[in-house]
């Protein structure tokens, strides 16, 4: 049997009245590859912030590794890595600086930092941007900063 590592009971989400997420029931398996598809304002943003805790749902719930997305959602966040279709990285800072800044945002120590930056960096092929300001980077190299970014913490 299969470990379920995400699991929303009549999950919902209300907007002023407008219903973002409405119902939503669903199990994800260990190791399945998930697609949750739907148009622009489908409320498929929304499912994740509430899987993250960032939001509260109106009502029903959600876990994830068994966690609760309201009351566990530090936790969860320490093992989940998301990548956003509009990643935030400060423009100006380096690559390094970059993700040097959110590993200690994770609490990663130093010499481990430095570590798993120089292996990331160097897994993605963007070593020779170590140095260069995240913001004159091609878009494709941003994506890749970003996606460093989230597997920093090795969710
Ligand atoms: N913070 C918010 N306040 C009010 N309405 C919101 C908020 N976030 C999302 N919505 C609305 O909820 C619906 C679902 O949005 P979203 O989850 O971003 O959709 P998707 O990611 O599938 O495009 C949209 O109608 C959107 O306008
Ligand atoms: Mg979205």
């Amino acid at each position: 049997m299969s470990k379920i590592v995400v699991e929303t009971q009549g999950l919902t989400k209300e907007f002023d009245g407008l219903y973002a997420v409405n119902g939503l029931s669903l199990k994800i398996n260990e190791s399945e590859i998930f697609g949750l598809l739907g148009p622009n304002g489908a409320g498929k943003t929304t499912t994740v912030r509430l899987l993250t805790g960032m939001l509260e749902p109106s009502s029903g719930n959600a876990s994830v590794l068994g966690l609760n997305s309201v009351t566990q959602s530090n936790q969860i966040r320490e093992r989940v890595g998301i990548l956003t279709e509009t990643p935030s990285l400060y423009q100006r800072l380096s690559v390094r600086d970059n993700l040097d800044f959110f590993a200690k945002v994770h609490d990663i120590p130093k010499e481990e930092r430095d570590l798993t930056i120089k292996n990331l960096v160097k897994q993605f092929d963007i070593a020779d941007k170590e140095n260069e300001a995240a913001g004159k980077l091609s878009k494709g190299m941003r994506q890749k900063v970003a996606i460093a970014r989230a597997i920093i913490h090795s969710p």
